[in-house]
């Protein structure tokens, strides 16, 4: 199984922060956020991994991560999104690294409390289809800024990205399993309303399919990038009580 994390985009609502480096540089506690997802990777058992980035800052990711042997990483790939045409568009400068083999995918700014080794021994188990993992979430105006499923007893039936009215209590975050056929459904997906190829029509693609499992994250999870607010929220996290343990 191949990691695919993805690191480009604009970072538009940190800004200034943002206009100077790239978001997935900034510091989480201790060190830059894209380490705690590469760690994440690393510890669900995953190394043979690609990053993808864009915008003025890619090289010092380079620079930072090297070959990625400090990671445990075998090996090391790079991707160059050449505009930040969405999340799902950045996945698809993966296909010749992933070649046929099933992909568990990452957003840098997501950071997790426990393990992803659960959801990646689910789908290693059975590698079709597509699998995501939820976060309980209480606060519908926290919800209007994810992916939310609905449900159909305990069967997910839809998602809508950045609902007005969140169907449920759940949101999706960005750790996805995709089996090879991602590759293919990509090229067919038309840009949002917001200009992008999003990652819930290809999750919507797969739960037409009859093919989308889905676990539910235990712990602490936190996307350092949907506002400034969150993002000292997960530093605050991650500075008391660490992340990706277990
Ligand atoms: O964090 C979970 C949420 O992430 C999900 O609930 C949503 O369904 C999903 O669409 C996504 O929403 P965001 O609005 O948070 O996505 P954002 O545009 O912030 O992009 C998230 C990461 O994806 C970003 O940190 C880097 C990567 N990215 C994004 C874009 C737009 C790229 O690599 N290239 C891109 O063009």
């Amino acid at each position: 199984m191949k990691g695919v994390i993805l690191a480009g985009g604009t970072g538009s609502r940190l800004h200034p922060l943002t206009r100077i480096t790239n978001k997935h540089l900034l510091p989480l506690y201790d060190r830059p956020m894209i380490n705690w997802a590469i760690e994440a990777v690393v510890k669900a058992g995953i190394t043979e991994l690609m990053l993808v980035t864009g915008g003025t800052h890619a090289g010092e990711f380079l620079r930072l991560c090297g070959n990625g042997q400090e990671f445990g990483i075998d090996l090391l790939s790079y991707g160059y999104q050449d505009r930040p045409g969405g999340i799902a568009e950045a996945l698809g400068l993966a296909a010749h690294f992933v070649d046929g083999e099933p992909v568990l995918v990452m957003l840098a700014d997501n950071v997790v409390e426990g393990s992803l080794r659960p959801m990646v021994e689910a789908f290693r188990a059975d590698p079709h289809g597509a699998r995501i993992l939820l976060t309980p979430v209480d606060d519908d105006e926290h919800l209007r800024h994810l992916g939310v499923p609905t449900f159909d007893g305990d069967r997910i039936v839809d998602i809508v990205e950045k609902p007005e009215h969140p169907a449920s209590k759940f949101g999706v975050t960005g750790i996805y399993c995709y089996d090879a056929d991602v590759f293919d459904v990509i090229p067919d997906l038309v840009p949002s309303g917001r200009g992008e190829l999003e990652i819930t029509d290809v999750n919507n693609h797969y739960i037409a399919q009859g093919a989308m499992t889905y676990g539910v994250l235990e712990g602490f999870w936190g996307d350092a990038g949907e506002s400034i607010d969150a993002y000292y929220a997960v530093n605050d996290f991650v500075r008391l009580h660490g992340a990706n343990k277990g």
